[in-house]
């Protein structure tokens, strides 16, 4: 295969990249994404594999085995890839993209370590140079590569563990771990860090770059551990960028085009989702670019008070005729709608108090449930139509002049403390402001805490009508009742 024809396929695989990107970016198109993603990765990799036979082909190499170990990888990692992507719940899926994530860094991390042993299986070394000495520029992309890859892999690690919740380890709890001078002690291990990357590059020693990886290690996990609970999203899309960053460094170093191009559009669309989050969170970007934003919420997983205190609790068939004789009803769901796997339900409930005259819309906070867009996904499953569903800032005004909002097991989105409680560790956060609607239902199974473990105060106003029980089931009596109820 000619360079001209290699170049022209990476050209038309970025293309089908960036057009996934733009797919992705709204629920309607996300399918046409999805398929431009396929569709550009099977020709990335079809080129970058006869590239490869080529150059081996070039060199003379045993082409057979190399040939055999290449299809071998890609049989057992496709495999692994289908079964893990059809197995995945939709909940889980923010842990197993942290566990994709380490997979990235941890290949850039050994493509370089790679690199550094035999620069010249690479091109990288020129006959007229010493053997093994590696060029200047091409030392400067290994140290970058390899240490934001190493920050990648650990950091994911912990990262997973933490999403999961599974592990009883004192590092992968949702609680932030913070101990005097953590600021300190990050700044000065990176500076060291970079200190033996200088070296490495000045004098291509082993040594320097070993320790520069196993700094490079520790500090991952020190970024992520002051981390806790509520602001783990913007975490994995900050890790979601640093892979990126690292697969474009090594992609410089390979000379592969393709490798900058994909790193570089996973580095700026995982930094640019970073912003949007941080900004829906009110936290500093800047910060969260340097690890321990979350320092502060040291009471982030402490549950709260927990004082029992009375709520007004009702029933599905309460809650029914409620909204049947609404005008207005705005229905918040979060992570637990899509525990329970009711959003079909939902979506027939809503049909029917829409046929009553109800008007219905939905409004989805930017982090709620577990991952970018999971309500809107949830919601795209069960086919309710996109104009019903309304952006946290499109509807925040509206809730004034709102009958009734419906919760459906959502909890930290809906949380006045983000606006009452300056110490609370959701302080500042954007929330659905459900709290002004003239009367709220609240839908969970229990008085338990969300994801950043707090007591809601909205639970306990007079306004509000707890109806407890699994959301699937609760939805379903609704949707049994409504046909009978007043109007
Ligand atoms: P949460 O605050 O996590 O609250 C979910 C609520 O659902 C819980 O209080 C739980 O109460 C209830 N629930 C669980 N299973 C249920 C079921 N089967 N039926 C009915 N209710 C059920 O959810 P949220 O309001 O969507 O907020 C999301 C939180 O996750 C935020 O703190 C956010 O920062 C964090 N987070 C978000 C992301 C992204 S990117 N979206 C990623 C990681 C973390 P019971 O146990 O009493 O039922």
């Amino acid at each position: 295969m000619s360079i001209n024809l290699v170049t022209l396929l990476y050209l038309l695989a970025s293309v089908c990249f960036i057009q996934a990107l733009k797919g992705l970016s709204n629920p309607r198109s996300a399918r046409a994404g999805n398929a431009f993603g396929i569709a550009g990765m099977i020709v990335a990799v079809c080129t970058t594999m006869s590239l490869i036979f080529k150059q081996a082909q070039d060199l003379g190499s045993d082409l057979q085995t190399g040939f055999s170990l290449l299809l071998a990888a890609l049989v057992v990692g496709g495999t692994i890839g289908a079964i893990l992507a059809r197995r995945v719940e939709m909940t889980k899926m923010p842990e197993l993209v942290a566990a994709m994530h380490s997979l990235i860094g941890l290949a850039a991390v050994c493509i370089a370590y790679a690199v550094v042993s035999e620069p010249q299986a690479f091109g990288l070394a020129s006959e007229s140079m010493p053997k093994g000495f590696l060029p200047f520029g091409n030392r400067i992309e290994l140290v970058i590569g390899t240490f934001v890859g190493a920050i990648t892999f650990s950091g994911s690690v912990i990262a997973f563990g933490k999403l999961s919740g599974k592990y009883k380890f004192r590092l992968f709890q949702g609680a932030p771990v913070v101990y005097p001078g953590q600021h300190l002690t990050n700044l000065i291990l990176a500076l060291v860090m970079l200190g033996f990357g200088a070296m490495f590059y000045l004098t291509q020693e082993w040594t320097s770059f070993l320790i520069m990886t196993a700094i490079a290690f520790v500090l991952g996990v020190l970024i992520i551990i002051p981390i806790g609970g509520a602001d783990m999203p913007v975490v994995v899309s900050m890790l979601n960028s640093y892979s990126g960053w690292a697969a474009a460094g090594i992609g410089f170093s390979l000379n592969n085009a393709m490798l900058i191009i994909a790193g570089s559009l996973v580095g700026s669309s995982g930094a640019i989702l970073s912003y949007i989050m941080c900004k829906a969170m009110n936290r500093s970007f800047i910060s969260v670019i340097l690890g321990g934003f979350g320092a502060e919420a040291g009471s982030a997983a402490d549950g709260g008070s927990k004082e029992q205190r009375p709520v007004k609790s009702g029933s599905a068939d309460d809650a029914t005729f409620m909204l049947s004789n609404a005008e207005s009803v705005v229905i918040v769901p979060g992570y637990g709608l899509a525990v329970a796997r009711a959003q079909h339900a939902l979506k027939e409930l809503t049909d029917k108090l829409v046929e009553q005259g109800v008007q219905v819309r939905y409004a989805i906070h930017p982090v709620a449930g577990r991952m970018p867009g999971h309500m809107n996904v949830l919601l795209a499953e069960a086919e309710v139509p996109y104009d019903l569903v309304y952006e946290m800032d499109d509807i925040n005004n509206e809730f004034g002049s709102t009958d009734i909002v419906l919760v459906l097991g959502a909890n930290d989105v809906v949380n006045p403390a983000a606006k009452t409680d300056p110490k609370s560790p959701i302080a500042g956060m954007p929330i659905i402001e459900a709290y002004k609607a003239r009367t709220v239902i609240v839908n969970k199974r229990s008085m338990a805490s969300g994801y950043a473990g707090l007591e809601n105060e909205l639970f306990h106003m007079d306004k509000t009508m707890m109806v407890f029980g699994d959301a699937k089931k609760v939805i379903e009596d609704m949707v049994k009742s409504v046909s009978g109820s007043v109007h």
